[in-house]
């Protein structure tokens, strides 16, 4: 895993590999969205390493032992809709207990400010660790009005998980949210005039759920 404190790259090679088959063209939808689930989980593994562990005795078939388990602090997952979805299942099948929220946002084309609409988040999140899931941090706009409104709900200990990132995003998250550290699978180029990241992989949503 490389990075400074603000920003995680996870470079395992079976993160890498699965991320260059996800950004090929002719990836077809179904593909695309197994290789999501699986990236996800790793991904979820190493976002949730901060995780606080404890011990608890435990017999095993040739002796006694305090062996690690978790603490046992609650977690919540945020999507921030739609293409955040994409990144739930894999996240879940390894912290199934994990609370799931959602968050929607659109833009408005007068102000290009993001404008909430539908919010709707597990309680006592000043109590859990709150994972923000969005498969790609473009302009950070809404990545990081997504995390105000977790902050505004009561959330304290949060991390930013996606995809890609550009550095447009990162410096967005950054400057908004400077306590809240971004794990992401890259760090691409730029964004295009049109808000894609570049290289990339071209739109998330799309391509994970087949529309156009
Ligand atoms: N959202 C996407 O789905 N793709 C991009 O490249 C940027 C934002």
């Amino acid at each position: 895993m490389a990075g400074r404190d603000h920003l995680t790259i996870v470079d395992h090679p079976l993160v890498q590999h699965k991320l260059t088959l996800m950004r090929d063209k002719d990836t077809p939808t179904a593909v695309f969205r197994q290789l999501l689930r699986e990236i996800s989980m790793l991904l979820a593994y190493e976002v949730t390493r901060v995780l606080p562990m404890t011990t608890k005795p435990v017999e095993t078939p040739l002796t006694e032992m305090d062996a690690p388990i978790l603490s046992g602090r609650k977690l919540a997952l945020v999507s921030i809709l739609r293409a955040g979805n994409g990144l739930l299942d894999g996240m879940l099948d390894l912290i199934p207990s994990a609370r799931v929220g959602f968050v929607g946002l659109y833009r408005d084309e007068e102000t290009l400010q993001p404008v909430q609409y539908y919010c709707k988040l597990p309680e006592a999140l000043d109590r859990r660790l709150t994972i923000a899931v969005d498969p790609m941090l473009a302009t950070g706009n809404s990545s990081a009005a997504a995390v105000s409104l977790l902050k505004e709900a009561g959330a304290k200990d949060i991390r930013f998980l996606c995809l890609l990132a550009a550095p447009e995003g990162v410096a967005r998250m950054k400057e908004a949210h400077p306590d809240v550290p971004i794990v992401t699978a890259a760090l691409d180029d730029r964004l295009n005039e049109k808000g894609y990241i570049v290289p990339g992989l071209g739109d998330a949503g799309d391509r994970m759920f087949g529309t156009k």
